[in-house]
């Protein structure tokens, strides 16, 4: 039998506990073992991948939800698809956990494959789903007991996991309560621990966080990189949330209608657009104006949106004097200027040319802002 409490096994071979005969010393007794063996399942073996995806397509009718997605994703990374609805997120995981079968492609989920070898890949998986799935009319306890059956997990087996996985999301005090009387940030976490019940190797998080206040949204933050840290569980998020993928991953797929447009450490996609973005409100004609800017030196690319002026510059302290010089020569006033680092939308903007938050609401080619991106001649 698998043994994990002394890590003999090794990761290549992704064997789970056989989770219905498990007890005693078999099991994992507490967090410092389970890091001991999420070390060693990184340290001690080779870090390989521990999902590869080959050209995945999904269609759905006429629409091509996934077209061509090619991936690999390591063993203990936390990593995010980040996108706008629609663009494909929900149906990559829904894939790679079994749920839905692709058009062509294929992938490797802990070394097992989607299609041939479904129930293996589904024991090393856990699962949030976007939609909620909890029954309302059980408390959270029953919930995470109804899972830990499904699985096969023995009872004293469950008991131990409930502990763990409630206090992980700090809501031990709660357990008893029915779910119905949650608030949405704690039916949240209810969900995250019941993925995580059987202890999986990979947890797919759908929007853990959607529709949820910022402070809520902040804590189940915590939570989430907690449990990279202390079980080495590796994370896929979805989120369309540019500062939840900003925050947590430690690599992000940019995903725009169906295709990946950027892969990349969040560092290094925003170090993509260079130093600083300088936003101007200026009296008109601001066209004419920006277009004087597009010469200046250190400035490296000038957009004009709702008649705000958007330039990408390095060093912006020192490129400001100089803009209000010209300003002055040009006969415009500037109303107002403001100076900041590029996040993951302007990425987003630079690549698609469209913002996340639009997509959301309309169709893009409708919101599409006024865009006027001049690279210097
Ligand atoms: N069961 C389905 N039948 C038909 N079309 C579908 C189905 N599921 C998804 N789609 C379509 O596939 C595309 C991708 O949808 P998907 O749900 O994967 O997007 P998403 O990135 O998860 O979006 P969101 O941020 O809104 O959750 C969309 O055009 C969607 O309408
Ligand atoms: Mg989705």
């Amino acid at each position: 039998m698998a043994r994990w409490d002394n890590c003999s096994k090794t990761s290549s071979n992704n064997e789970q506990p056989e989770q219905g005969n498990l007890s005693g010393p078999d099991v994992i007794a507490d967090k410092s073992a389970a890091l001991c063996c999420s070390l060693l399942l990184i340290g001690g073996c080779p870090v390989s991948a521990v999902i590869t995806i080959d050209a995945l397509v999904k269609k759905f009718g006429g629409v091509t939800a996934l077209n061509e997605i090619s991936l690999e994703i390591e063993q203990g990374e936390l990593f995010g698809l980040l996108g706008p609805n629609g663009a494909g997120k929900t149906t990559l995981i829904s894939i790679l956990a079994t749920i839905l079968k692709q058009t062509s492609g294929t992938a490797m989920v802990c070394e097992r494959n989607i299609e041939r070898e479904q129930a293996k890949v589904r024991k090393c998986i856990g699962i949030v789903f976007q939609d909620p799935s909890l029954d309302e009319d059980l408390t959270g306890e029953e919930n995470l007991d109804f899972h830990g059956r499904l699985y096969g997990l023995a009872a004293a087996l469950r008991r131990r996991r409930i502990d763990e996985v409630l206090e992980l999301v700090d809501l031990k005090d709660r357990k008893n309560y029915l779910v119905k009387t949650y608030s949405g940030g704690m039916r949240r976490r209810l969900e995250i621990a019941r993925g995580l019940m059987h202890m999986p190797q990979v947890l797919f998080l759908d929007e853990p966080t959607l529709g949820l206040d910022p402070q809520t949204r902040r804590k189940i933050w915590a939570y989430i990189e907690n449990l990279k840290e202390v079980f080495g569980t590796t994370i896929i998020l979805t989120t369309h949330y540019m500062d939840e993928a900003d925050q947590l991953c430690s690599r992000i797929a940019i995903i725009d209608s169906g295709r990946i447009v950027a892969l990349d450490t969040p560092q290094n996609l925003k170090a993509r657009l260079g130093g600083e973005l300088l936003e101007l409100e200026v009296s008109p004609p601001q066209e004419r104006f920006a277009d004087e800017l597009v010469a200046m030196e250190g400035v490296q690319d000038v957009a004009l949106e709702n008649g705000r002026i958007l330039l990408t510059v390095n060093q912006g302290e020192a490129i400001i004097p100089r803009v209000f010089q010209t300003a002055q020569t040009f006969g415009v006033a500037i109303t107002s200027v403001s100076m900041r680092k590029p996040n993951l939308e302007d990425v987003f903007i630079e690549l698609t040319g469209r913002e996340i938050r639009e997509s959301e609401v309309a169709e893009p080619t409708e919101r599409m802002r006024i865009l006027m991106l001049r690279r210097r001649r």
